[in-house]
């Protein structure tokens, strides 16, 4: 959203009336508080007023004037409605309107935007109150959701951390069922969870495959039940510099990190909007947040499904839909195989085992953004706040991300042979393994 100078000078003074508010609150008592709120709303009736009233009288003018030069130099014959532009200015024209309808119009948007602020001091403090005393509770005294018997779907399910969600999943006696394009891995996976006295379905599919997911989904309703969680796992890289990648592997990786996605998502909000409730999980990445060496299409793809967490999120809560939650979960490197080759100087790679296990205790305290180690999701966004070449001394010298990423791995060999181009149905691309 676009802020008026108004709005942002608004902003600001509400900022400085939650400090002065605190301080009340602390040394002066109830009384003063009240009289510190209304001290506020009426400053910022005033100040809405004020910069209301400059700016809409700025707008008024301009129009005024496009006006008056189109009838100054319009070609003989020609009318207002000839000109698409002037017709737009006609009709939004402010001359019509008379100046009582205007400042009567101009009062009602203040009072809403004043009423809109209170409202917004109000749940700040609320939710900055709660979240500070959220974040000192241990996660063992904190209410979380059960998952028994919930059908949870995990895209990349025989990989490193998906095979992990699956299992720790499983031992909270929750319905897993794995996706996996990779029929050995999944196989061996089987293996596993036949030891380990775990019920898990599995089911070949290749999630860029729009078709293939559709149907797979229909037969998961059908063979395991509607499904209450999806979790957005299956993920490659490539691991070669951009000047490196081969156009297929860009389309490849896009398709399978992030579009994938949208099949999976479309294959099962529909029934999670009819049944009212429903999760869906995103596992992205810390290069989602910060671009990286070598990752130029990986990141990209990375930073698209926040894109899309965000956007659905914003959409589901706008129609009402609040009982279908969304969790995006951003780690830092995993001892998976993927970044074989790296060596982060920093901070040594996480257990596959650790992130699941985040990932779960995510989805059951329905936290929406989280990033592993968490510390990241207040150190990543202070990129937009310094110097560019600051950020850059920072990512070169400090973080020295391009040096770690230097000897990583590329799977470009492992992956080329794989990318069949086969009419399936719609004509669309597939991997075989
Ligand atoms: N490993 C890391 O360092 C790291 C860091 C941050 C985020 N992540 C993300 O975590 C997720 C899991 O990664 P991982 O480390 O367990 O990787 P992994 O390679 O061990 O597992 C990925 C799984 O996805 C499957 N898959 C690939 N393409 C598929 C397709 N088209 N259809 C269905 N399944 C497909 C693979 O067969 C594999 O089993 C990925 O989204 C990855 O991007 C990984």
């Amino acid at each position: 959203m676009f802020l008026t100078l108004g709005q942002y000078f608004e902003l600001f003074v509400i900022l400085v009336a939650l400090v002065l508010t605190a301080v009340f609150l602390k040394n002066i008592g109830r009384i003063v508080q009240i009289a510190g709120i209304v001290t506020i709303t009426v400053a910022n009736l005033i100040i809405n007023i004020i910069f209301g009233l400059v700016a809409g009288r700025r707008r008024h003018r301009r129009h005024k004037k496009r006006l008056n030069d189109f009838n100054n130099n319009a070609p003989n014959g020609s009318t207002i409605e000839d000109i698409p532009e002037e017709q737009e200015v006609k009709n939004q024209e402010t001359d019509e309107m008379s100046t009582l309808e205007w400042l009567s119009s101009y009062i009602i948007n203040v009072i809403t935007t004043a009423w809109e602020c209170m409202v917004l001091l109000v749940l700040s403090a609320y939710y900055v109150t709660e979240t500070l005393i959220l974040s000192v509770t241990p996660t063992a005294f904190r209410s979380q959701k059960s998952l028994k018997h919930k059908v949870v779907v995990i895209t990349g399910g025989a990989g490193g951390v998906g095979q992990e969600l699956a299992v720790r999943l499983a031992t909270i006696k929750a319905k897993v069922v794995i996706w996996d394009v990779n029929e050995k891995a999944i196989e061996n996976a089987q293996e596993r969870f036949k030891k380990e006295n775990l019920q898990i379905y599995s089911y070949v599919v290749d999630v860029t495959n729009k078709k293939s997911v559709e149907k797979t989904a229909d037969v998961v309703k059908y063979e395991v039940g509607p499904v209450d969680v999806l979790i957005n796992n299956a993920g490659i890289v490539s691991g070669n510099t951009f000047m490196d990648l081969p156009d297929d592997m860009i389309e490849k990786t896009f398709k399978v990190n992030v579009i994938s996605h949208y099949w999976t998502i479309k294959a099962f909000l529909k029934d999670m909007i009819h049944r009212g409730k429903g999760h869906i999980v995103t596992v992205g990445s810390l290069t989602g947040l910060l671009g990286t060496y070598k990752c130029c299409d990986y990141s990209a793809t990375k930073f698209a499904t926040v894109g899309l967490h965000e956007s659905l999120l914003t959409e589901l809560k706008t129609h009402g839909h609040d009982n279908i939650h969304m969790t995006l979960v951003c780690p830092y490197f995993i001892n998976t195989g993927m970044f074989d080759g790296c060596k982060p100087k920093n901070m040594a790679m996480l257990q596959p085992k650790d992130v699941a296990k985040r990932i779960v205790t995510a989805i059951r305290l329905e936290e929406v953004f989280v990033t592993i180690p968490s510390f990241a999701r207040f150190a990543l966004p202070l990129k937009h706040y310094i110097p560019a070449k600051l950020a850059w001394a920072m990512m070169f010298r400090l973080i020295q991300g391009p040096q770690a990423m230097m000897g990583m791995k590329s799977h470009q060999e492992e992956f080329t042979h794989e990318i069949v181009q086969k009419e399936s149905n719609g004509g669309t691309d597939y991997l075989q393994f």
